[in-house]
């Protein structure tokens, strides 16, 4: 959740297709009451109180669409649009396609490590083998094709490694990959037959001047045959970018190079859940068409739009300083997404006192944090790490202020906490 103020299209836009009578009141413009009206008459008796197909209102899809052809320059057929109730819906959705055994060996699915957790609980769910790569801290995060490699080898030994996760932006890591790493990772996808899931639900929190979002299916399209024909699903959310509306459970699957008979299951299976939300896709359609330069949303759409991403950016600076000034802390840049993962170094004897506590030594410093001074990081080993190193991850969306008076208080603590352990 980043910020709502009820002035804007989307908060508009879910106000009268909840309330149509608010079409009639005079009160919003013409842009809102066009959108409202539009989703209104895709609706199910014209109201969002009825269920929808379960891939989502055919008119949204097309504006997905229509959004990933602006974004990627490359056709985008609505067909192949799939909403879904927030992006890990759509994740799990996709993985239940890998959910069988290949020449008797059980399926894995390659994951980057770290990693968000949605990944190995789904994986354990479903029984489905985790296969960890590990990402090169040295290199802000960077996916290592030899890794890759390393990880792919390994896996085979005992699983029929068939799928990789590529989260970009990255979470917890906050790396932006370069397109040469994404030509590199589209060919080794195709070399070892895998599904890739581009996890790209952060694709607008790109803060470093220095990196661009590319999503994998622009990517894959430019590089041509063979890789323009990989099985890629890319996964989008209305949790994340500069809207934030994690609780009404919005998102978008991408397609690409599905056989017909596999995409038909898919979209079987997921009718047995009936469908997303209706308000969660009308945001989504507020965050696929946005306002256009002369229609009365526009100028205010823009700068809450520029006032929230130049405000993220400004706080990956902030919470990046800070930790690289404090001894023991390294923290790469956080190019994107919207957290830091720094590393820490803590002392042995901290690590014998986390023994003696019976925790992971990220863990027992995290607990020290939140019982000295209530703050809240997730320590490194929930989302993986290399071994003998520690992180944790924190986030950079509290208000500037709250998070200076956060870093101050960090800073204090750490001091302290070094002092009493080395
Ligand atoms: C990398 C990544 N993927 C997926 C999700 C899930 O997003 P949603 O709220 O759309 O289900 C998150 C949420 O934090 C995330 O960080």
């Amino acid at each position: 959740y980043i910020h709502r103020s009820f002035k804007h299209l989307r908060a508009q836009v879910l106000a009268c297709v909840s309330d149509p009578d608010l079409l009639e009141s005079g009160q919003y413009p013409s842009d809102v009451k066009e959108r409202a009206k539009s989703i209104l008459a895709a609706c199910g008796g014209q109201s969002v109180g009825s269920y929808t197909m379960s891939h989502g209102i055919e008119l949204i899809r097309r504006h997905v669409a229509e959004y990933i052809e602006r974004r990627d320059g490359h056709k985008a057929n609505w067909q192949d649009i799939c909403l879904t109730g927030g992006a890990s819906n759509g994740i799990k959705n996709c993985l239940q396609l890998l959910c069988n055994k290949v020449d008797g060996k059980d399926t894995a699915v390659l994951i980057p490590i770290p990693q968000y957790p949605l990944y190995s609980a789904s994986l354990a769910e479903y029984g489905l083998g985790q296969v960890g790569y590990y990402l090169d801290e040295d290199h802000n995060w960077a996916l290592d094709i030899n890794e890759l490699e390393r990880a792919f080898l390994e896996g085979s030994k005992t699983h029929a490694v068939r799928a990789i996760v590529v989260i970009n932006p990255g979470n917890p890591t906050g790396q932006v990959l370069t397109r040469n790493n994404i030509e590199d990772i589209i060919k080794f996808a195709q070399k070892h037959g895998l599904f890739v899931f581009a996890d790209e639900v952060y694709q607008d929190n790109v803060y470093d001047k220095d990196s661009k979002f590319f999503s994998f299916k622009k990517v894959m399209t430019e590089l041509g045959a063979p890789y323009d024909s990989i099985e890629l699903a890319s996964f989008m959310s209305i949790s994340k970018g500069y809207v934030g509306e994690c609780g009404l459970r919005g998102g978008w699957m991408e397609l690409c190079g599905l056989q017909a008979g596999v995409q038909a299951h898919l979209y079987k299976a997921i009718s047995a859940m009936l469908c997303p939300t209706t308000l969660g896709q009308t945001a989504v359609d507020c965050v696929a068409r946005t306002p256009m330069p002369g229609e009365p949303s526009y100028e205010l759409w823009n700068k809450e739009k520029t006032a929230v991403l130049e405000s993220l950016k400004q706080r990956a600076k902030m919470i990046v300083d800070t930790f690289n000034s404090m001894e023991g802390f390294s923290c790469n840049v956080v190019q994107g997404a919207m957290y830091a993962f720094p590393r820490i170094e803590l002392p042995p004897r901290a690590i014998a006192a986390a023994r003696a506590d019976n925790k992971l030594p990220d863990v027992f410093y995290a607990f020290k944090l939140l019982e000295e001074t209530g703050i809240c990081v997730v320590p490194g080993s929930g989302f993986g790490q290399r071994p003998g190193t520690f992180h944790f991850r924190t986030t950079i969306l509290p208000q500037p202020k709250q998070l200076q008076e956060m870093l101050d208080i960090f800073k204090d603590f750490h001091q302290k906490f070094t002092k009493e352990y080395s």
